[in-house]
């Protein structure tokens, strides 16, 4: 964090943080160097605050493998996760102008509105956020989405959900903008173990290195971002892989505005033509690698029923990864029970749309500046919820 060029200086003020914590010099280490481990990163750097990220290979970070969609209301979540998704909602296009401003990259945000499609209109009634979209009935829907599938007879259009490019862009300006901002990154780092020193306190972590040397790093602040291995370093947390696979097409540019959201398959138009399409849910599958036939052939049949002549379009990439996931599928965020050592995991389907909110909270709370409403957002979602 030292000596760096001025232009390269975190732009934010240094916050204080309480009298408690280590000094601003010392870093926080972040294990993982996926979407969340980064997003929490840049925030910190932007506090002021020295930041090391231990990434054991980024390619297998879900920030590179989901969708990207930006879909509270398309997801049909409801209670304290759809208050706290839509707060990061909310939050995003700030968000991201900050990184698209310390990196100097467009991260690829389109506020292109999701339509979630239903075979009859009381299927669209009954769905839990219905009250937050616009209801479309079939004439309205081929309008929407030209050459919809005939089995869809009904609609949803909400158009404050949206998508961004967390593939092809915003994992690119984000790992920049860290850098920019001064953040240390350790590519290949393999985190063992974390070691507690007396009183409970994170005294070291251990780590074998790309060149396969074993370290132990000293440190009294970390944040624990590993996705779906974050149980593999806290046996304890309940956390655990839901394998999800999928594919891109490259359909004629503009031959989609929205993003359709169906039943067990998605497709999220790129601006370049791009389609992605999502995703199975694959339970059992553990951290089993690889395609299966049954997954690419579940994603194709749930395309040619959503946009038939999307059959004709030629395929592009197909892949894998695994959402990190809690038995209540909301995150886990905030104190460990090892003081010193902050929880940002578990966010199951929703990681890209709520990047945003958990770096500004888990952030804000390390450096003791968290507002009074994000710390109400962020109590919920404590790992005693699962301890009682
Ligand atoms: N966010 C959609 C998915 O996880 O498939």
């Amino acid at each position: 964090c030292n000596g760096l060029p001025s232009s390269l200086k975190p732009r934010a003020p240094a916050m204080t943080g309480s009298p408690n914590r280590p000094k601003n010099r010392e870093p926080v280490l972040i294990l993982g160097g996926g979407l969340i481990g980064l997003a929490i990163a840049h925030q910190l750097a932007r506090r002021g605050r020295c930041v090391q990220v231990l990434s054991r290979r980024r390619s297998e970070a879900a920030g590179f493998v989901a969708a990207g969609m930006l879909a509270p209301h398309a997801e049909g979540l409801s209670g304290n996760l759809l208050a706290l998704a839509q707060t990061s909602l909310e939050r995003i296009p700030a968000w991201v102008a900050q990184i698209e401003a310390d990196s100097a990259l467009a991260c690829g945000l389109r506020p292109c509105g999701i339509v979630v499609p239903f075979r009859s209109s009381a299927e669209r009634d009954a769905y839990p956020t219905a009250a937050w979209g616009e209801p479309l009935g079939r004439a309205a829907l081929e309008r929407e989405i030209a050459g919809i599938g005939p089995s869809w007879r009904a609609g949803l259009l909400f158009s404050q959900d949206g998508q961004i490019d967390n593939r092809r862009q915003l994992m690119r300006a984000l790992e920049r903008a860290c850098v920019a901002l001064g953040v240390g990154f350790q590519e290949g780092a393999e985190v063992l173990a974390i070691e507690c020193g007396g009183g409970g306190a994170l005294a070291a972590i251990r780590l074998r290195t790309a060149a396969g040397e074993q370290q132990r790093l000293p440190c009294a602040e970390a944040v624990l971002a590993c996705g779906a291995w974050s149980a593999q370093l806290l046996p304890q947390l309940p956390v655990f892989p839901l394998k999800g696979q999928m594919l891109s097409l490259q359909a004629p540019r503009q031959a989609l505005k929205r993003v359709i959201f169906g039943p067990g398959t998605y497709l999220v138009p790129r601006a370049d033509g791009l389609l992605v399409v999502g995703a199975t849910s694959e339970p059992e599958a553990g951290f089993s690698e690889g395609l299966t036939p049954a997954g690419q052939r579940q994603l194709q049949e749930g395309l040619e029923a959503l946009l038939p002549e999307a059959a004709g379009w030629p395929p592009m990439e197909r892949w894998w990864g695994f959402r990190p996931c809690t038995p209540d599928q909301g995150p886990l965020l905030g104190e460990s029970g090892i003081r010193g050592l902050w929880l940002a995991t578990g966010h199951h389907r929703n990681g890209v749309l709520l990047a945003a909110i958990t770096a500004e909270l888990v952030a804000g709370e390390i450096c003791g500046s968290a507002k009074a409403e994000d710390r109400a957002l962020l109590e919920p979602w404590g790992w005693g919820r699962f301890q009682s």
